[in-house]
């Protein structure tokens, strides 16, 4: 029988695609994955630590499969991801039920791990962060295409440094992988019948510029248009900063590109935005988006912001709601600021009073809540094209598919529409999905 394994993914899209490739080297490995730990013979978490209390969240959850661990020895347990990366071995010593833990640098060696774990008992840490030629040797080649649209890492790291961000300290510098290979991998996964590809990474507009003699991002999307069987192209993560004309241009000229980009502006006020380091001013991230929708009116930007920034007073966090107002988000991911150890602005006097940041979260969450509807509730009556990536889960006759927009449509219609696209008109607007029926 076939030994089983649960595995439980927290944070990023980063890390969604690196519990695909955990997926895949365990189930070389001869393991099964199943949807509850009970039975599992080995228990992975892959963390994150972008939010605050992180690491402590991740001992919390480590205590849940501590029960289990003592009613059965054998079972492995094992974290990843950033607060593996961040704890490190110390989490062996911390934790003294643990097994193993691997860092963001280190899936590879997860089989190991496992194995020496399985067969001699014996608990280990792999977290050290490479360099730069054994990253790329390793950079994770995944054929793999049985669903309808896929994520393909087209670099990793970032070098950034805002200062708020952990980042760029669990993930490591800035690497892309080679274009040949990334567009290789894409062919392969059209031929398979994936039919969307979401090329990722923490910033994919800097992709290219520190190799020598590299396609910039915008030529690759160029070359990602021409791969037959292709017939939609995402990107993920921009920073403002990267985002050059000759990329805005690709919205105009790519026809496969979807008319959605995510644009984190992280806040509205000159002065923070120096703080947070992110290189750009209010002013120059509105102008890029005036440039954006002259390139593609019909466009839809979403956003991350940060409240509660050290030091941001009431006026600062004005000036974010007016660039909200102004941008008309169709959607934003909103944060109340925490420190995160080890970076710049964690050793700035965290000054604004934590009533006021929830106020203010608050009334942003508000003036979001009605972009949303304001953009969403519009597509009501409308028939859009829909490219239909599955059955839902309910099991209840349903499909699901995006449009180019990004959102999530379930309508009725047979199995045999998988992969294709269809016009389905919107008849309903939730808060997170539409409901709609073919037209
Ligand atoms: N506090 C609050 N939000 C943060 N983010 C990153 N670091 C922090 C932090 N220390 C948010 C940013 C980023 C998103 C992924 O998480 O908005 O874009
Ligand atoms: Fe973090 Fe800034 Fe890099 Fe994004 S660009 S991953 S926010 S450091």
């Amino acid at each position: 029988m076939s030994r089983l394994f649960y595995l439980e993914t927290f944070g990023c899209q980063m890390n969604v695609v690196d519990s695909e490739r955990i997926v895949d080297l365990l189930q070389e490995l001869g393991y099964c994955q199943v949807e509850t730990p009970e039975t599992a013979d080995l228990i992975l978490l892959n963390t994150c630590s972008v939010r605050a209390k992180a690491e402590r969240k991740v001992y919390g959850h480590l205590g849940r499969f501590k029960p289990l661990k003592d009613a059965r020895p054998d079972l492995i347990l094992g974290v990843g991801g950033c607060v593996a990366q961040q704890e490190g071995e110390k989490m062996l010593a911390q934790v003294p039920y643990l097994d193993l833990v691997f860092g963001t640098h280190n899936i590879h060696a997860l089989p190991e791990l496992v194995l020496n774990a399985e067969q001699k008992r014996q608990r280990g840490a792999a977290t050290e962060l490479l360099d730069r030629e054994t990253r790329l040797r390793l950079f994770p080649q995944r054929s793999s295409g049985e669903s309808v649209t896929r994520f393909v890492t087209v670099m990793q790291g970032c070098d950034n440094f805002c200062s708020y961000c952990i980042v760029p300290h669990v993930r490591g510098r800035e690497v892309s992988r080679p274009s040949g290979e990334i567009l290789t991998e894409i062919r392969s996964l059209a031929e398979q019948g994936v039919r969307e590809v979401t090329l990722l990474g923490q910033n994919v507009n800097s992709y290219g510029l520190k190799e020598d003699g590299e396609r910039s991002f915008a030529a690759l999307l160029g070359e990602v248009q021409k791969v037959d069987g292709i017939e939609r192209i995402r990107f993920t993560t921009s920073h403002p900063k990267d985002l050059s004309n000759e990329l805005i241009d690709c919205f105009s000229h790519l026809d496969k590109l979807c008319h959605h980009l995510h644009l984190p502006v992280q806040c509205g006020s000159d002065r923070i935005l120096e703080a947070m380091n992110r290189g750009y001013t209010a002013k120059e991230y509105l102008a890029k988006v005036g440039r954006l929708r002259e390139a593609c009116p019909d466009i839809r930007l979403t956003t991350d912001i940060i409240v509660g920034f050290p030091g941001e007073g009431e006026d600062e966090f004005r000036q974010t709601l007016d660039l909200v107002g102004e941008v008309g988000y169709a959607d934003a991911f909103t944060f109340l600021y925490s420190a995160r150890p080890g970076t710049a602005a964690a050793e700035l006097p965290d000054t604004v009073d934590a009533e006021d940041k929830q106020h203010r979260f608050e009334r942003l969450v508000e003036l979001q809540t009605a972009n949303n509807e304001a953009t969403w509730a519009a597509d009501v009556g409308s028939a859009y094209e829909v490219l239909v990536e599955g059955e839902s889960r309910q099991g209840d006759g349903q499909l699901f598919g995006r449009t180019t927009w990004n959102r999530i449509v379930n309508f009725s219609g047979p199995a045999s529409l998988v992969g294709r696209t269809v016009a389905v008109k919107i008849t309903r607007n939730f808060r997170n999905s539409q409901l709609g029926e073919l037209a």
